[in-house]
């Protein structure tokens, strides 16, 4: 079946922009639920989508927004949740109760396809509740009958990131940069490819029920990793790793600050490495690198 409408939830974020520009690219027909309007206003230019002011939680909204189209990717994720057991009430909103009810909908409206983006190393075991609760999300949106494809991405670079932006942005008000977890490993994935990867899958009917590793060509530490993003911006400076003690000294300070750049459970998350166990990407896809791509735009958005 030719997928021709597809509803992007989570569209109008880093990956889900990546995503809806590569559909419309592509002759999709595109609709993006947003909860304010002025989150999408980048998407406005591109030519088939349809941008609908929604709550996605609200009850029935899930239902109403999947009919008339053959496929619905969910990119909706948070990194920060107030306490609580067993995750926290906005981790099991956003990530485990979406999912079940964007899948219930799928079922009802008789849609085709469902993508869902996780994170690599989710799992019930794991660290930290942000990836205990992805892993919960994956079971969630798995309960329906129709057959979702899992993406599970390492951290993700591009124009945009909250990632490499963040340690360019700090490098250039900073003298030196000192850093929670240095020793944490990524697998750094190039937004483009993320994007590709989902309308292939969904150009591919056997992709259905498959789960798949995200990831770039090379492992990194994060002390690499925040290097290579001042030295990219223009802006040198010497990494200061922290000990654990101090690592969790300094997250417990920055999650009360407005803007949580840091939490304990981010800091847990670190804790397992975010690296692929197989091969990089699906598809036989060769990853682009970082040091080819990041220079492309973080010198001049940190000038
Ligand atoms: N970026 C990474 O490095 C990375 C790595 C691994 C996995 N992931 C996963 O990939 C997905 C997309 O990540 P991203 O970096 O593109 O995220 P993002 O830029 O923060 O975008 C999140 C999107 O979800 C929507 N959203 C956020 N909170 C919501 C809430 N409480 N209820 C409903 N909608 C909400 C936002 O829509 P509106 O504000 O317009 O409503 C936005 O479109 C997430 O599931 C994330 O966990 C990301």
């Amino acid at each position: 079946m030719k997928i021709r409408r597809v509803l992007v939830v989570g569209g109008t974020g880093f990956i889900g922009t990546a995503v809806v520009r590569r559909l419309v690219a592509e002759g999709v027909c595109v609709t993006v639920p947003t909860r304010r309007l002025a989150h999408a206003q980048h998407l406005l230019v591109l030519p088939t989508v349809e941008i609908v002011r929604a709550d996605v939680h609200e009850d029935g909204a899930a239902a109403r927004l999947v009919r008339g189209h053959d496929a619905v990717v969910n990119l909706v994720g948070i990194l920060h949740s107030r306490p609580g057991s067993p995750w926290g009430p906005d981790f099991a909103r956003a990530h485990v109760e979406l999912p079940r009810a964007i899948a219930r909908a799928c079922d009802g409206a008789g849609v085709a396809r469902l993508l869902h983006v996780s994170a690599l190393k989710a799992s019930r075991d794991a660290p930290s509740a942000y990836l205990r609760s992805k892993a919960a999300g994956e079971e969630a949106i798995g309960e329906g009958r129709i057959a979702p494809t899992i993406l599970r991405p390492s951290v993700v670079f591009g124009p945009g990131d909250s990632f490499l932006n963040l340690f360019a942005g700090l490098a250039r008000r900073l003298p030196l940069l000192p850093l929670a977890c240095p020793q944490a490993r990524f697998q750094p994935v190039w937004v483009g490819d993320v994007a590709a990867v989902i309308a292939e899958a969904l150009a591919r009917p056997e992709s259905a029920g498959q789960t798949y590793e995200l990831c770039g060509p090379a492992a990194y530490s994060l002390r690499e990793l925040v290097r290579m993003a001042a030295a990219l911006s223009g802006h040198p400076r010497p990494v200061i790793g922290l000990p654990d003690a101090l690592s969790r000294v300094q997250a417990a300070l920055l999650e009360r600050l407005p803007g949580q750049l840091m939490t304990r459970d981010n800091l847990a998350s670190m804790r397992v490495d975010s690296v692929c166990a197989g091969c990089a990407l699906p598809f036989g896809r060769t990853p682009a690198s970082i040091e080819a791509i990041a220079a492309t735009w973080l010198a001049p958005a940190h000038r």
